[in-house]
Parts: C-alpha cells; sequence; structure tokens
C-alpha cells in the first residue's frame, strides 16, 4: 500500500501526523504493507523555493502510488493561494478526480446541534462535482485597479462531467438500503448550466428506477437540510455549492474537525483529505481535532479494500467521542496527540 502524503500548511500538519499514527497502528496489526512517502509541499516550501509542485509530479504520482493523503492548504503569507491552487485544485483537477464524496455522519447525540434531532438523523452523503464548475478558473480582470473595474469568474458545466457525477451518485444510492437521492442545482437563476444539469438528471434518472430521486435548489437544500436531516440520503451538486453544503454538513457533525473527504476516479489514483482547511491560528497548538483527518485514512483504507479495517477506525473514533476522549471542540480534554493515541488504544483489529 503506497501512500503519497502531503501534510501541507497550519493544522493540515498536526492532523497527518495523527492520521499517519493511526496508519501505523493498522499496518502494525494487520499488514498492510504500508509504505509512506512524504512530500514537502507547502507555503512553507515554496516560499522557499519558489515551487508550489514540481512539473510532473501527478503524473509520477499516478504512477507510483495507491491513494495520496493530503492535509490542508492555506496560508496568510500566501494571500492569492497560489500554493494551494496548485497543489490540492492541481491535484483534483490533473488526476481527474471528479468524485469529492463526503460522508456527512453525526457520532453521536451531544455532537448534533439541532434542537430536535439527535445523531442517528444525521447520516446522508454529498456527491460534489470536482473538475469543473466555478473552480476551472476561467475568467478574468479588465481595468483592474481603476474605477471601472470588471472581474469575470465562469461556471463551466459539461455533459460529460455532469453525466459522470450523476451517475457516480446514482450508483452510490441504489447501494444503501434508504436509496434516495436529491440533485441541487440553481437552475431558477443560472439558466444555461441549470439547463445541463436538469436535462442530464432526468435522463440518468431514468436509468435507476430503484432509486427514488428528485431535486431541491441549492438555497431550499440548505434550509431542508437543517430542518430536517433524516431526510437525505444522497445528495449530488456541483463544485461550488458542494464545497458549501458539506460546511453545514460539518456543523451538523459535531463540527469541521469531524469531516472526512474522498477525491475519486474510479480505478484510478485518487486522494483523501479532511473537508477543513489549514486553521492558521490553531497551528501547533495542539487544539486541532485530528478526527476528520483520522476518519479520513479511514475513507482512504477503505477504498483501497481494506474495508474491516476502515469499520474498525470509525468504531474507535465513535468509541473516543462517546468517551469524551478527544479535542475541546468535541467536548474532551485531550490535546491532538493525545485524541490520535487514544483512537489507536481503542482500535480493535
Ligand atoms: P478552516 O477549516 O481552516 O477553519 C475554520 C474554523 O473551523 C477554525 O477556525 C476552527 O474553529 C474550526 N476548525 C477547522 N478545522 C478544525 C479542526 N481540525 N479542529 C478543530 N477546529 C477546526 O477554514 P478557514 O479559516 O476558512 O480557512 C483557513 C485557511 O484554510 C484558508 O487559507 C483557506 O483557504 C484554507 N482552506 C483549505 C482547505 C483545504 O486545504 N482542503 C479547506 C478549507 C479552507
Ligand atoms: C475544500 C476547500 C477548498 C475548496 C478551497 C481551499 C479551495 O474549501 O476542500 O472544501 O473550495 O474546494
Ligand atoms: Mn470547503
Amino acid at each position: 500500500m503506497r501512500i503519497a502524503v502531503v501534510a501541507g500548511d497550519g493544522i493540515g500538519v498536526d492532523v497527518t501526523k495523527e492520521a499517519v499514527k493511526v496508519l501505523e497502528a493498522v499496518d502494525r496489526r494487520r499488514a498492510l504493507d504500508l509504505r509512506l512517502t512524504f512530500f514537502p509541499w507547502s507555503a512553507d516550501h515554496y516560499l522557499a523555493t519558489g515551487e508550489t509542485v514540481p512539473p510532473g509530479a501527478f503524473d509520477r504520482l499516478a504512477r507510483d502510488f495507491d491513494a495520496v493523503f493530503m492535509g490542508a492548504f492555506g496560508d496568510p503569507r500566501v494571500p492569492d493561494m497560489k500554493h494551494a491552487a496548485e497543489i490540492l485544485l492541481g491535484a483534483r483537477f490533473q488526476l481527474d478526480l471528479y468524485i469529492n464524496f463526503r460522508p456527512v455522519r453525526c457520532l453521536a447525540d451531544r455532537l448534533c446541534p439541532l434542537r430536535d434531532h439527535a445523531a442517528k438523523d444525521v447520516d446522508f452523503v454529498v456527491f460534489r462535482e470536482n473538475t469543473e464548475g466555478a473552480y476551472v478558473g476561467s475568467g478574468g480582470n479588465f481595468k483592474k485597479g481603476t474605477p471601472d473595474e470588471v472581474a469575470i469568474q465562469e461556471d463551466l458545466s459539461t455533459r460529460k462531467g455532469v453525466e459522470r457525477i450523476l451517475r457516480a451518485a446514482f450508483e452510490h444510492a441504489r447501494k444503501r438500503p434508504r436509496k434516495r437521492l436529491v440533485m441541487s442545482d440553481k437552475s431558477n437563476a443560472m439558466r444555461f448550466v441549470g439547463d445541463l444539469w436538469q436535462r442530464a438528471f432526468a435522463e440518468v434518472a431514468q436509468e435507476y428506477p430503484d432509486v427514488a430521486s428528485s431535486h431541491l435548489y441549492i438555497d431550499a437544500l440548505c434550509m431542508q437540510i437543517v430542518r430536517d436531516p433524516s431526510a437525505f440520503d444522497v445528495v449530488v451538486t456541483n463544485n461550488m455549492f458542494g464545497d458549501i453544503v458539506t460546511d453545514l454538513g460539518a456543523a451538523l457533525q459535531g463540527g469541521l474537525g469531524m469531516a472526512a473527504s474522498g477525491n475519486i476516479h474510479p480505478g484510478r489514483l485518487s486522494m483523501f483529505e479532511p473537508v477543513h482547511g489549514s486553521a492558521p491560528k490553531y497551528a501547533g497548538t495542539g487544539k486541532a481535532n485530528p478526527f476528520g483527518a483520522i476518519l479520513t485514512a479511514a475513507l482512504m483504507l477503505d477504498h483501497l479494500g481494506r474495508s474491516g479495517e476502515a469499520a474498525a477506525i470509525e468504531r474507535a473514533v465513535q468509541g473516543c467521542v462517546a468517551a469524551e476522549r478527544c479535542t475541546s471542540d468535541v467536548g474532551g480534554a485531550l490535546s491532538t496527540p493525545q485524541a490520535g493515541d487514544a483512537v489507536v488504544e481503542r482500535l480493535e483489529l
């Protein structure tokens, strides 16, 4: 199991250490034949060398590794986020990781912030389109810095891109007990891309008569998820709406520190990273919750065919949360490394 590890910036470094600690513990007991290779790509590396990712790096990763694990990127010293764009979005785009798979599961009642709901009501997954939309970097500035300044940022959808994320979401919904899917867009205001999404959705849905599918505008989806999260099973949406709705989802899981994600192209090298960012103010303080990163490592093992070990990690994290063996954001008093140790202690393999 050859894993490329890019811890990145801020708390990305802190939480990645703990995810690695858990992977190494699993390896000792279950012989994953784990081979970790660490890459320094980060704001520090960029500021010191001028390099974000070396040329050809993603091709080499695809050739030499089974998966990539990333921490987080973002540093106040790099205000234009150039390194993050080239490392994180670079991986998503250049490796064509079109599925951003973001589970929203609440592991303990006390982490659910909704008055009339409990953990059992929060169990859905977002399929975020990950290679198109407003993230393609199409646009530009005109008369920048003058009173007549113009900025354009285009939102691009392709038939192929929309169809493949819809199909991936329907395939997944078909395997879940509830078999429900909601497609969400803003086709009432964004008519051109909306029309494409609507037609592709209607056609793909016909191939999945066993999945109960419906549509909600993204604003209404946000409202309904807060009103009654138990109504949701699989949500599929575009890149930017998926980004936003999964931070909302993270809040239903107990916060950004709990949320995991996989950037996947089935059958190809895929990349795994927690949903949260580099939270610079917490970097190196021992406050960062490593559970999102550890649950991300579990997603990665599951993707690599080690579902038993993945489930064991999830149970260990759930046990730690229940026993309040966790960081303060989720009601415990442990530091980042202590929370990682607590998961290792609870691993039943
Ligand atoms: P953030 O996710 O870094 O942090 C927002 C807040 O959420 C934090 O202040 C903290 O209160 C909480 N939080 C996040 N992760 C936590 C954890 N593991 N444990 C405990 N609390 C946690 O988002 P931001 O402050 O908007 O962004 C900071 C930087 O990270 C920016 O440069 C941003 O662009 C970048 N970012 C990167 C990624 C990524 O690399 N995947 C994701 C989001 C943001
Ligand atoms: C995420 C992050 C990134 C995104 C940023 C850092 C570009 O917010 O992974 O959710 O918007 O995709
Ligand atoms: Mn985000």
